[in-house]
């Protein structure tokens, strides 16, 4: 019957709780490895240089740029007496035309000072000299906290001749040929980096920053003991904390790992499975996705959970179901063959509860598929799977962070607190559900609290530079 093979195209999209399991522990053992190793890691646990989260203390006026996802994020910031003031009038958005995300790396950088120029312009502070941070939403190879290394472009972006080359640099030359303004670039910080930041603020618990959003990426602060590959700072800054710790030999346990030298690491965890460990849930439709994506073979783990690739899961399947003859009449029509239409706002807004059915046809109406009411149920029933996988996978990543951060604590129980931005998260109406349920079952000492991000990483960007400074003056 037709509901038996609905049932049986969407099984392998279902997982157990056994393979969620083997999923967290995949994940710890790419932690651990990707600590050790100096060579490349399909989980790369990068050094951020960023030692410790806002103690409150933090002042000054701030420019925060960020570049990740669809825009370019320009904002003022001031940090006064630990309270983040912030108006919607200090901040402004520009969109990156794919032409620019995908052409050269000069083109872009000229995109982005054009872009810092306008805000300086409308803010009416071109000749401040403001210090600057930067959240760059890729992976950075780090030596200290003003200088990143882009290893790999992910998501929608690919401009040339940036790979293997400086950010902070090429973001500076960009602006001495716009010969218009002076910046002085403090910090170059990851999304994550930078929600965590921003949450630390709120929440000294929050160790840990979560995207799910465009792309999915984790960090978290790690003792320094454990990062094996930055074995040079290690010394120095494990003498600096038994220092401190020796003045302080009574205290509990809790207050003792505050003494422990950490940094946080970015783990840029959408690379797990890149060494074929997740061939084993990984679906046809999955690599379909995959093998039509920027980067073929890269973040396998990220194209299974966020946002820019759910809606192209879904999409898969329905072109399944569809040349099956299960689905809109057999009829594969020019718009499911479209890729992208399925945004994170449209998956959200069909899964809605409230959402009743004829307003499911509405939505996939606009999409330009014409349904029927039997159409739509199955249609709301595969971005269910879809997004249901992904928050338990989310959730299994998340569940290996926790635990780690336990045992590196020698608790039997850990109270954290995880800061939290991107669009998935915030837009769709199960995703942080079953994240949080996930968790919950696959790491039961752990008693973990979700703080969605409300400055977004921008302010996060400007606290690491305003910590940074600190650090310098002392
Ligand atoms: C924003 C943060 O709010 O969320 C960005 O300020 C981050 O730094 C972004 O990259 C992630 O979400 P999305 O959905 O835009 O990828
Ligand atoms: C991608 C990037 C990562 C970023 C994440 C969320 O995974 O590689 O650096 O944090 O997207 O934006």
């Amino acid at each position: 019957s037709q509901r038996r093979q609905v049932d049986e195209t969407l099984l392998p999209l279902r997982l157990s709780g056994e393979q969620l399991l083997l999923v967290k522990k995949r994940m710890r053992g790419a932690l651990e490895a990707g600590l050790k190793s100096k060579g490349p890691s399909a989980v790369k646990m990068l050094p951020s240089y960023v030692y410790q989260t806002p103690d409150g203390t933090e002042h000054g006026k701030y420019l925060a740029l960020g570049l990740g996802g669809t825009n370019f994020r320009a904002l003022l910031v001031d940090l006064k007496k630990g309270l983040l003031q912030n108006s919607r009038l200090n901040h402004k958005i520009y969109p990156t035309p794919v032409e620019i995300m995908q052409g050269s790396g000069e083109e872009l950088f000229d995109h982005i000072a054009q872009c810092v120029g306008d805000f300086l312009d409308y803010m009416g502070m071109k000749s401040a000299r403001l210090p600057a941070g930067f959240t760059f939403s890729f992976p950075c190879e780090q030596a200290g906290i003003d200088t990143g290394t882009l290893v790999s472009w992910t998501k929608r972006f690919k401009a040339t001749d940036c790979e293997g080359h400086n950010v902070v640099g090429m973001l500076r030359e960009a602006i001495k040929r716009r010969n218009e303004f002076d910046l002085d670039i403090v910090s170059v910080v990851n999304d994550t980096v930078g929600t965590m930041m921003s949450c630390a603020c709120e929440d000294p618990q929050c160790e840990i920053g979560l995207i799910a959003g465009t792309g999915t990426n984790v960090c978290y602060m790690e003792e320094l003991k454990n990062i094996e590959k930055i074995e040079q700072e290690k010394g120095q800054m494990e003498r600096e904390g038994e220092e401190k710790q020796d003045d302080g030999a009574e205290r509990e346990k809790k207050e003792e790992h505050a003494g422990i030298p950490k940094m946080c690491i970015n783990t840029e965890w959408g690379g797990l499975g890149d060494d074929g460990f997740l061939d084993d849930i990984i679906t046809h439709y999955d690599s379909e996705v995959d093998q039509n994506s920027l980067n073929p073979g890269k973040q396998r783990f990220e194209k299974l959970i966020s946002g820019m690739y759910l809606g192209e899961v879904v999409r898969q399947v329905l072109l399944n179901l569809t040349r099956g003859g299960l689905l809109f009449r057999g009829q594969v029509t020019e718009a499911l063959k479209t890729p992208g239409i399925f945004h994170t706002k449209y998956l959200s807004q069909i899964e809605s509860d409230r959402l009743a059915l004829l307003q499911v046809r509405s939505v996939l109406q606009q999409l330009g598929l014409d349904s029927t009411c039997d159409d739509s149920i199955i249609v709301k029933e595969v971005c269910g799977a879809v997004s249901h996988r992904a928050a338990q996978l989310c959730g299994a990543g998340l569940a290996a962070v926790v635990d780690k951060i336990r045992e590196n604590r020698g608790l039997d129980h850990l109270d954290i607190t995880v800061g939290v931005d991107g669009s998935l998260y915030k837009l769709h109406p199960h995703f942080s559900g079953v994240l949080q349920q996930t968790v919950k079952m696959l790491a039961p000492q752990c008693t973990v609290s979700f703080l969605p991000s409300e400055g977004g990483s921008g302010t996060g960007a400007a606290l690491t530079a305003a910590v940074a400074r600190k650090k310098l003056e002392k």
